[in-house]
């Protein structure tokens, strides 16, 4: 018995759409054309010619679990993520207890086996409980699974830790991820030093507290050779340096969010903590330097940052509530609207943005519609119009500055390995 996707319509190179039928057989794409085989047993799903996708693929997410399950659980971060189209993600480990021992990321794995609804690779972390202290045993974590390393949410400090770790993790050939903060020029701000910043009477964080660690970190890895992956890159300098590190041939990549490309300091309106983010919105021109990098490709892809905190907890303003905002159910939209609705960038730049991109930057075997591949899908239709409402999330997270924008385009159908995760209610 097979699964036969038929009218949808794939994207192609030009970005021109071709329709045609999918057929799956064992979880694994085993035909594409204009009409696949199709035998009296299998399954019939009408695409009603919407766009087929390579399953959308977030290498940052935060679920949460274990430790922050007020926030967030892997059965409801993954059921967000299928929500919003994406098939895979990469689960941040700033989790408590921190993987960064064996025994912790298999524990880690054992629930996801029983309760994740989409692939979840988990990252282990750099350094010792995130505490910039003693590195972690990275062989020891690959071998238990580990997908790459990081420290999200806080950066590294020492030059010196730095390139231990990057030797590491180029000698096991997996990346290095990183949150790029210097502790010493955070200035306990808790937004982007700037106008806003100013006119709120808040501490503000400077846009060199991120570059300066980028600038020292592209010269580490050109020093070991190691994969260097930059995080939720804001500033324009960032773009500046990754660019250059590029042109030097050093391997660096870096992801963008869909905040920090549709919103800067100017939003920030009032003090209203869900525009409370690390690293923060930075000004008009930053933004518009984010987009132009992901565009000549300095950025590689988009990744969300999901990152669900309590009411309660953004519930405590601008000057006390943790960091961070939600994403997975509202990516795809937001970045449809805005910029392909607009035609600042094609339909196929966003889906690779969103999928074959991060597939190819980690070695991941999926990201592509082609035969073999295990059928990670979704499909999107870009003619609904809705608006956000955060209420109606399956993330336990609530805290969006996008709740109640209008948005076009909305992911219907999610398919893991050839199993439905997620269809919206008006598609079935
Ligand atoms: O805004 C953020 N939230 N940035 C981070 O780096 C960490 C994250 C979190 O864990 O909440
Ligand atoms: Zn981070």
């Amino acid at each position: 018995m097979g699964i036969i996707i038929k009218n949808v319509n794939r994207v192609l190179f030009n970005n021109e759409l071709q329709l045609c039928q999918i057929r799956i057989s064992n979880g694994v794409i085993s035909e594409i054309g204009q009409k696949v085989r199709q035998s009296n047993e299998d399954v019939i799903i009408d695409g009603k010619e919407h766009i087929i996708s390579p399953g959308f693929i977030d290498v940052h997410v935060h679920l949460r679990e274990p430790g922050g399950e007020a926030k967030e659980t892997i059965e409801t971060g993954t059921n967000a993520a299928a929500k919003g189209g994406y098939t895979t993600i990469c689960a941040m480990p700033n989790t408590n207890p921190v993987p960064d021992n064996k025994k912790t990321l298999e524990a880690i794995y054992e629930r996801m086996n029983q309760t994740a609804k989409v692939n979840v690779l988990p990252y282990a972390s750099i350094t010792k409980g995130l505490k910039g202290e003693e590195l972690s045993n990275m062989k020891e974590l690959k071998d238990a699974g580990a997908f790459a390393f990081t420290d999200d949410g806080v950066g590294i400090q020492t030059a010196d830790q730095m390139l231990q770790a990057m030797e590491d993790a180029a000698s096991l050939d997996l990346a290095l991820v990183a949150h790029c903060e210097d502790n010493s020029l955070i200035h306990s701000g808790v937004m982007h030093e700037g106008v806003t910043s100013k006119r709120m009477h808040l501490k503000g964080i400077p846009s060199v507290c991120e570059s300066v660690q980028i600038a020292r970190d592209v010269l580490l890895a050109e020093a070991t050779g190691c994969h260097y992956h930059v995080c939720h890159v804001s500033t324009k300098e960032s773009v500046r340096v990754i660019r250059d590190a590029k042109r030097a041939g050093i391997r660096v990549t870096a992801e963008v969010t869909p905040h920090h490309l549709l919103l800067n300091e100017s939003d920030i309106k009032e003090s209203n903590s869900n525009y409370k983010m690390n690293p923060p919105l930075r000004t008009k021109a930053d933004q518009q330097a984010l987009l132009t990098g992901l565009l000549d490709g300095t950025i590689d892809f988009i990744a969300t940052d999901h990152a669900p905190h309590t009411e309660e907890e953004k519930g405590r303003g601008m000057k006390e509530a943790p960091f961070g905002i939600v994403g997975l159910e509202t990516a795809f939209s937001l970045l449809y609207t805005h910029f392909v609705q607009t035609n600042i960038v094609t339909l196929r730049q966003l889906l690779d943005w969103l999928s074959f991109k991060p597939a190819q930057v980690f070695g991941m075997e999926v990201g592509s519609l082609k035969i073999g591949a295990k059928a990670n899908l979704t499909l999107l239709d870009i003619t609904k119009e809705w608006h956000i409402d955060k209420t109606t999330f399956l993330s336990k997270g609530r805290n969006t500055p996008f709740d109640k924008w209008k948005v076009t385009g909305k992911p219907v159908l999610t398919i893991v390995e050839g199993e439905i995760v997620f269809e919206e209610d008006y598609y079935v």
